[in-house]
């Protein structure tokens, strides 16, 4: 069984050195690896991302990490990338990796995704050339993850995005910004790898909720910071089985911190 652990929109701003680390020193004793769904940043500024980058480096367990929108937001995301490779944290951009734990390989393969909506929205504004060329250009990306996930050497396999991929854990957005908070081609993508995918995660979706279920089956996690209401997600993952959530209560010994901030949106 592997362990992992998974939050997104943490949005760290110059002053939040000391909030989140204290979170991820003990983190082994919960959890093999942290997934984390991108959105680090509030403006996507590079002093943000050091921050972003000091803050993780603080987890004693590997950190498999993808950006979001706010990452990208100031044009530095590739600087913003470079921080946090240079962490020892594992950024994917339509990539894959694969950690070992107790005889079993985790593969996680990810992207930040696009936006785009999902089949119900879609179908509205496909008579729309340039709607149809928003919801299209989320294809290379979902492509991108597909040949990802399928290049994976491993037991158990993870898909790790910041926009959603099924319009489940959105219940709670309003319906006008659903195109903009994932697409469905990231769903299709998920379902149309050669192999089982097991759980696939994504944050973005500030006011969503937690759980959800592509067409194929595979369980959806939206690990938004706002909607766990607690610093991260847990869940077990052994080959053959279904996933396990964990709920990670308030525990008594928990870091007398103040909690990771979040802003407002997506
Ligand atoms: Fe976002
Ligand atoms: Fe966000």
């Amino acid at each position: 069984m592997i362990r992992v652990a998974a939050f997104g929109d943490v949005h760290v701003g110059p002053d939040s050195s000391g909030t989140l680390g204290p979170y991820l020193a003990g983190l082994s004793e919960h959890a093999d690896v942290l997934l984390v769904a991108g959105d680090l940043t509030r403006r996507g500024t590079v002093a943000e991302g050091e921050v972003a980058a000091a803050e993780l480096a603080c987890a004693d367990v590997p950190v498999i990490a993808v950006l979001g929108n706010h990452d990208h937001s100031a044009g530095r995301q590739d600087a913003i990338t470079a921080l946090l490779q240079d962490a020892g944290i594992r950024v994917l951009e339509g990539t894959g990796t694969v950690i070992e734990r107790g005889g079993v390989r985790l593969g996680v393969a990810g992207g930040m995704g696009s936006c785009g909506g999902f089949p119900d929205v879609a179908d509205t504004v496909l008579s729309e050339p340039e709607l149809r060329a928003l919801v299209e250009d989320g294809r290379p990306s979902a492509e991108r993850l597909g040949a990802a996930l399928d290049a994976l050497d491993c037991e158990v396999r993870v898909a790790l995005t910041h926009y959603a991929p099924v319009a489940d854990t959105l219940a709670g957005e309003r319906l006008e910004v659903y195109p903009f908070l994932g697409s469905h081609l990231l769903g299709e993508a998920i379902d149309g790898a050669r192999r089982r995918v097991d759980l696939a995660v994504h944050g973005h979706a500030h006011y969503g909720s937690a759980k959800g279920l592509t067409p194929g089956g595979t369980p959806v996690r939206n690990v938004a910071l706002p909607v766990l209401g607690r610093p991260y997600a847990l869940f077990h993952l052994a080959p053959g089985l279904p996933l396990a959530d964990e709920l990670v209560l308030e525990r008594a010994d928990e870091p007398d911190t103040e909690r990771p901030e979040v802003c407002g949106g997506g």
